[in-house]
């Protein structure tokens, strides 16, 4: 059995973003449409025992929301049913939420090898005390048991591999940005539970190519990257200077975008997950919704559950 739960369904800054004041937003605070929080999945073989796929600035509240990972009623008086946390970068939405982990609660880190580096250059993740927190590299191509803190297996397999992106924008720097680089800065995550049920977590992709295509071919499960619907989004809606494919994300829409890329890739449910505040996939009535479920995706919401 593979238990998931869905988290967070935004990109960075959720939806609404504290500070946006379009119409989607008034909608979001009028209780005209639904509010997402940033991008994470749950995810349990058994429904005890909890692994989170990137830890949100959000987090803090995520788990106070479902009720599977609160503390067992007949539990200590510290204890949590969260044995791992596994990160697919270092962007401020998906480490920011390790900071609210704090607590001394025992569990397992697991990332690329560069991610933990830039988590151990940066002293404010100290607040996990080793003594607590066990970091582990996570390998790509290749699988990996997950285990908790104390080695007691999770009833889990992961399978990390490259996809293309960029370093975390906090860490650009000044200098040249490779918006495509595969050398583990963004990793997608293969899941997969000791009954062979499996899914794919990939929340930020910047080209789908035939590696990836062919990882993904006739999968069950994919959660991809939803954050624009179209590249100059954020340029168009007056409200940024960037475009996706400079942020490292590719759209849902377009010759080269996400759904014409899956659509001869025979994915059984395909679900855009990491949406960024100025998709029109987050109006529930919008022209676009409807051509994006007519093309068989869904749209992750806080609190979606699937079982396989
Ligand atoms: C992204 O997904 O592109 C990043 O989370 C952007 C950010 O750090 O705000
Ligand atoms: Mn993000």
């Amino acid at each position: 059995m593979l238990r998931l739960l869905v988290l967070g369904s935004a990109a960075g800054g959720g939806f609404p973003q504290w500070n946006t004041n379009d119409e989607a937003a008034r909608k979001v605070r009028a209780g005209r449409l639904v509010p997402r929080t940033q991008s994470s999945l749950a995810v349990s073989a058994d429904g005890r025992r909890w692994v989170i796929l990137n830890a949100s600035p959000d987090l803090r509240q995520q788990i106070n929301d479902r009720r599977p990972l609160h503390p067992a009623p007949d539990g200590p008086k510290r204890s949590s049913p969260i044995a791992a946390v596994v990160l697919t970068n270092a962007d401020v939405d998906h480490v920011a939420g390790l900071l609210s982990l704090r607590e001394n609660h025992p569990f397992a880190l697991y990332a690329h090898r560069r991610v933990l580096d830039v988590l151990g250059r940066n002293g404010i993740f100290d607040v996990l005390s080793p003594k607590s927190v066990e970091r582990r590299e996570l390998p790509v191509d290749a699988r990996v048991a997950l285990r908790d803190r104390d080695g007691e297996s999770l009833g889990l397999e992961i399978e990390a591999f490259a996809v293309p992106g960029k370093a975390a924008l906090w860490l650009e720097g000044g200098g040249e940005v490779d918006l495509q680089s595969m050398n583990g800065d963004t990793i997608g995550l293969r899941v997969r539970s000791a009954d062979a049920r499996e899914f794919f977590y990939i929340p930020g992709c910047a080209a789908l190519g035939t590696e990836l295509a062919g990882r993904l071919r006739s999968a069950e499960l994919v959660f991809f990257d939803g954050t624009l619907w179209r590249d100059d989004e954020m340029i168009l809606q007056g409200v940024g200077s960037k475009t996706g494919k400079r942020m490292g994300h590719m759209s849902c829409s377009g010759e080269d975008g996400t759904m014409a890329s899956f659509r001869r890739l025979g994915v059984n449910r395909k679900v855009f997950i990491h949406i960024n505040n100025t998709n029109p996939l987050l109006i529930d009535d919008s022209p676009e919704r409807l051509e994006a479920e007519s093309a068989g995706w869904e749209v992750a919401y806080d609190g979606m559950e699937i079982e396989l």
